[in-house]
């Protein structure tokens, strides 16, 4: 079975428990994630709005409008990565989703990395980031490329603002773009240097 077979069955398994989940009572609520599932970057986002419940596709609603336009600018078209969230399912009201509602959808999220496996994941805003990095800021750490240790495997992180706070904030806009121009660049430096890391070897996280 190829990724996006295994991708197929993993959303089939969500749907079928969305009766079970927070935030979902039916199959319909589910918004899987989309792309390619052979992609070398997976974009992680926070949780579905209005839109993305309607087309029951991720960032398609303005933020998303944004994030898809500056793929495309960077030279990273929206079908050639993949693209999920946190959450699968819409808070209402837009809602921040809550620590439950995380680990309700957390086994999910992690069989999808698993099945990708990526070789960089960027995280939109602060509850993606937060699942890969403890204890920062992410005024201070967006756009740096990260090592972490994920489930015995080294992951390398990028943590990126949400699309959604560039539209609210003209800095934040003119960082985002910014940070996302240098996507390219930290891909190849990932793609030369990626065997000199070793698990558990002491060095420093953060490395671009
Ligand atoms: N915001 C997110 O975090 N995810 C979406 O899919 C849409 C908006």
């Amino acid at each position: 079975m190829d990724k996006a077979d295994r991708l197929a069955r993993l959303y089939q398994q969500l749907e079928d428990a969305a009766a079970n989940l927070p935030l979902s009572s039916q199959a319909s609520d589910i918004v899987p994630g989309e792309g390619n599932a052979d992609a070398g970057v997976m974009l992680i986002g926070e949780a579905p709005g209005y839109h993305e419940h309607v087309q029951r596709r991720p960032f398609v609603g303005k933020s998303g409008q944004f994030l898809r336009q500056t793929l495309e600018e960077v030279g990273y078209p929206p079908a050639s990565v993949y693209i999920s969230n946190i959450v699968k399912a819409r808070p209402p009201g837009n809602r921040d989703p809550a620590p439950a509602e995380i680990e309700a959808y957390k086994p999910f999220l992690d069989r999808e990395i698993e099945t990708i496996k990526p070789l960089l994941i960027v995280t939109l805003g602060r509850y993606s980031m937060a699942k890969f990095l403890s204890d920062v800021k992410i005024s201070q750490v967006h756009g740096r490329l990260h090592k972490v240790v994920w489930k015995d495997d080294i992951r390398f992180v990028l943590p990126m603002f949400h699309p959604a706070a560039g539209l609210r904030s003209s800095q934040v806009k003119d960082q985002f773009t910014t940070d996302f121009r240098r996507l390219g660049e930290i891909v190849g430096w990932i793609e030369q240097n990626k065997d000199r890391y070793q698990l558990h070897q002491h060095i420093e996280n953060v490395l671009l």
